[in-house]
């Protein structure tokens, strides 16, 4: 199994998700290749069984939260039905960020297998290992399913 996370990142947030979401894999024993969007392996991708995407959530702290720099991730090759599973980093709430971003990858004819936010910042910060490793599981679990059929 080959999976590439690709991921927009300014502070370093979202870059230490996607390589902790990436080590994860490997240490699953998936073919992992990682890369800032602006910044892609175009073959590896196209041969990918499955992309994780990720950004940040930009907005006001509450207000207007959407998921951040969409026009980089626009760059990317065509995702139309590719098995994609997003992923949001933010400091409040992820819930708008995660649902614009959801219609951004289904408007682009995705076959969205998994999303998910990861709290990276802020007060409350939690241990996002766990969330990590279920995040990770839960799609090497759909893609052996669907592998099967
Ligand atoms: C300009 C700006 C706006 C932000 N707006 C929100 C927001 O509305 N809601 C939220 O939960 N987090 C918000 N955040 C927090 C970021 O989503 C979070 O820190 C993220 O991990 C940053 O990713 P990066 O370190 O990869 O750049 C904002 C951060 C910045 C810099």
């Amino acid at each position: 199994m080959k999976i590439a996370v690709l991921y927009q990142s300014v502070r370093g947030g979202t870059k230490r998700a996607a390589h902790a979401i990436a080590k994860n894999f490997q240490d699953k024993g998936v073919i992992v290749g990682i890369y800032p969007v602006t910044d892609i392996d175009a073959q590896f991708v196209l041969s990918a069984d499955l992309l994780v995407i990720g950004t940040w959530t930009d907005g006001f702290f509450g207000l207007g939260a959407k998921p951040a720099q969409i026009g980089k991730l626009n760059t990317l090759p065509n995702i139309s039905h590719r098995k994609t599973a997003l992923f949001v980093t933010y400091e409040i709430d992820p819930t708008k960020s995660l649902q614009q971003f959801e219609h951004w990858a289904l408007d682009r004819g995705a076959d969205l297998v998994g999303k998910q936010g990861f709290k990276v910042r802020g007060p409350f910060r939690k241990d996002i290992a766990e969330e990590i490793e279920s995040f990770t599981e839960h799609l090497i679990m759909s893609n052996a399913t669907t592998k099967s059929q």
